[in-house]
């Protein structure tokens, strides 16, 4: 087929506007229209594709996890939980991050919040079961607002609380188990730093409360223990360190308790 000339292409578009070639003119916008609306639909569609790639699995996470995805980390995303189910709302960080009208809520659950449509910082919890049936209905539209728009993430689950008898069970000898460890009572999953942590590490920690042997900076599994009894200002600050490393690294999934 011969392209038309500059010249062609502006005495036919000429005579389109002049009402001639009615038909090819109708024609025209009708094809132009489908594959605008076509082009369209394909655009959308992989945006919410691409917000669904990006976004990270947080998979199964006790409420002091969600609450540090509050929008104050900078390489952190922003969380919210609807009854349990996490959803990614970073793409709304205006109305969620720090300063925005929604800030509250960040790394909160919020559905009592949501089915009263209350800001009160205490109405962020699940329990909904006094709610009258307009504000279930109310926390229901939210919910499939919310869900369609931002992707879910995971799920809060119940703190485990352990005692330092059931923390041995998490040493990394039994690979169904996570790996687990304790700091000042806090046990955290080191299950991703297994090579440091783990029965061949450096710091054979896994299934111990450690306090004392991060303060020293000992690798004795001997030194494992919450006594921090006649340690000095340096060894207290090399703890401090290790917790926020901890705190930043590794989720957090419950307590130790008293056997
Ligand atoms: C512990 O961490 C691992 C690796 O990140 C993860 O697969 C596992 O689900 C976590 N387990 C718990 C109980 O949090």
């Amino acid at each position: 087929m011969q392209v038309p000339s500059w010249d062609e292409l502006q005495n036919l578009l000429i005579d389109c506007l002049n009402g001639k070639h009615l038909w090819a003119t109708a024609l025209a916008v009708f094809i132009g229209t489908f594959l605008f609306m076509a082009l369209k639909s394909w655009w959308d569609a992989s945006q919410t594709i691409d917000l669904q790639a990006s976004a990270i699995q947080v998979g199964d996470i006790i409420p002091t996890e969600l609450a540090k995805y509050d929008g104050h980390d900078p390489f952190r995303a922003i969380l919210v939980s609807l009854r349990g189910t996490i959803l990614d709302v970073s793409a709304g960080k205006e109305m969620y991050g720090p300063g925005g009208s929604y800030a509250h809520f960040a790394g909160k659950e919020v559905a009592r919040a949501l089915g009263k449509m209350t800001m009160d910082p205490k109405d962020c919890t699940d329990k909904v079961d006094d709610l009258t049936p307009e504000q279930l209905k109310t926390l229901e539209d939210w919910e499939t607002k919310l869900k369609a728009k931002y992707p879910v993430v995971g799920k809060v689950v119940p703190p485990k609380r352990l005692t330092l008898q059931q923390l041995r069970e998490y040493g990394g000898q039994d690979k169904s188990k996570p790996i687990l460890l304790a700091i000042r009572g806090v046990i955290f999953n080191v299950s991703r730093g297994a090579e440091f942590y783990g029965p061949d590490g450096i710091y054979p920690f896994a299934g111990h409360e450690c306090a004392r042997a991060f303060a020293l900076i000992s690798t004795d599994v001997a030194d494992c223990n919450d006594n921090l009894e006649g340690l000095g200002a340096m060894e207290l600050d090399n703890l401090r360190d290790w917790e926020a490393k901890f705190n930043f690294k590794y989720p957090i999934v419950g307590s130790l308790v008293k056997e």
